[in-house]
């Protein structure tokens, strides 16, 4: 073979300098379109990136102009807590290690501050809270992305929560709602990437979006069992997600002939108020002119714990 080509250099170099210029061209050509390509790619980035940025700062401006607005920290939060749910509408254990071998259960129990530290502890980070009307489902809703935004890392997605309400999800899929619902609520992301497509859209592809979705049972019966098979068929187990939705309801999409579990989903319920937080933090936010007036219905919570004022006032109870 060496033989062979030695004797064709020697019948003709020229064949070989002609050669040799091709590929080099070709050379040329490829690491030119490559050097285009990585440039393309890096003014995408820096795009995404930028938006990112922007939506952080957004997002946790809005949550905390909300928490002001609801005067959490006047004084502080209600002490709300969770347990992991004793219904069976949870998936398997295994699923949200996501190892056939690792059955064992996570007590995922917390309160309000450490509810950032609790989504943690969720292999795959998708969990279903649960609780009664009222509960302080959507104010759980705000402090974890809150707290999730404090400990972000720069390639962690971004939590936003997002109101289930906005959401038609017999017509629309779940990654157009998602996208259609951030281009609306944070103008920067409707602008178009060099694709085409919305910096929104590009977001939400990339797995940037850590979607907090506020509220399965704000929208009606039939469309929360679409929502549910919507949210299976465009999310799985590596994207992380967190939905809440009244209890009862949440059992009832689950538990329906064809309903069907949060695929690798751990789920959690809000606890009754104890009473006796709450007649301590109504005594420490009623000013102190006013407290004796409210003295009769404050001792009423904590005399009678399973009468209709302290029903009333903490649910479940
Ligand atoms: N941890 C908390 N501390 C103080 N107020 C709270 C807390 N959680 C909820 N609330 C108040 O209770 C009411 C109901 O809370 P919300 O989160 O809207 O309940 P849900 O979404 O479960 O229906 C709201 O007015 C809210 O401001
Ligand atoms: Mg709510």
């Amino acid at each position: 073979m060496t033989a062979g080509l030695i004797w064709l250099a020697a019948v003709d170099k020229n064949i070989f300098t002609a050669l040799g210029a091709m590929i080099g061209t070709a050379v040329t050509a490829v690491g030119t379109i490559s050097a285009w390509q990585n440039r393309r790619h890096d003014r995408r980035q820096q795009l995404l990136d930028k938006a990112v940025e922007k939506l952080v700062t957004a997002v946790a401006l809005e949550m905390k102009a909300e928490e002001k607005l609801r005067r959490l920290q006047d004084p502080w939060p209600l002490r709300v807590r969770w347990v992991n749910t004793r219904r069976p509408i949870a998936d398997h254990w295994q699923a949200i290690h996501g190892v056939p071998e690792r059955d064992h259960a996570i007590d995922l129990s917390g309160k309000l501050e450490d509810v950032a530290a609790v989504l943690g502890k969720v292999p795959s980070q998708r969990l279903v809270v649960l609780g009664e009307p009222g509960s302080g489902k959507t104010i759980l809703s705000l402090c974890l992305v809150l707290g999730l935004l404090d400990r972000r890392k720069p390639q962690h997605p971004v939590p936003v929560r997002i109101p289930v309400s906005s959401w038609d999800p017999v017509d629309v899929g779940l990654r157009e709602w998602m996208a259609g619902w951030l281009s609306e609520n944070y103008r920067h992301l409707a602008v178009k990437a060099p694709s085409g497509d919305t910096l929104a859209q590009e977001l939400v592809a990339a797995g940037q979006i850590l979607p907090v979705l506020d509220g399965l049972d704000e929208i009606p019966q039939p469309s929360r069992l679409t929502a549910l098979v919507k949210l299976n068929r465009e999310s799985s187990r590596g994207d992380p997600l967190v939905l809440t939705c009244r209890a009862q309801e949440y059992e009832e999409v689950v538990t329906a002939p064809t309903g069907d579990v949060l695929t690798a989903a751990a789920v959690v319920e809000l606890c009754p108020l104890d009473p006796h937080h709450l007649d301590d933090y109504l005594r420490v936010t009623t000013p102190q002119a006013r407290v004796a007036k409210w003295d009769p219905v404050l001792q009423n919570i904590t005399g009678h714990p399973d009468g209709p004022v302290a029903h009333r006032l903490c649910p479940l109870r």
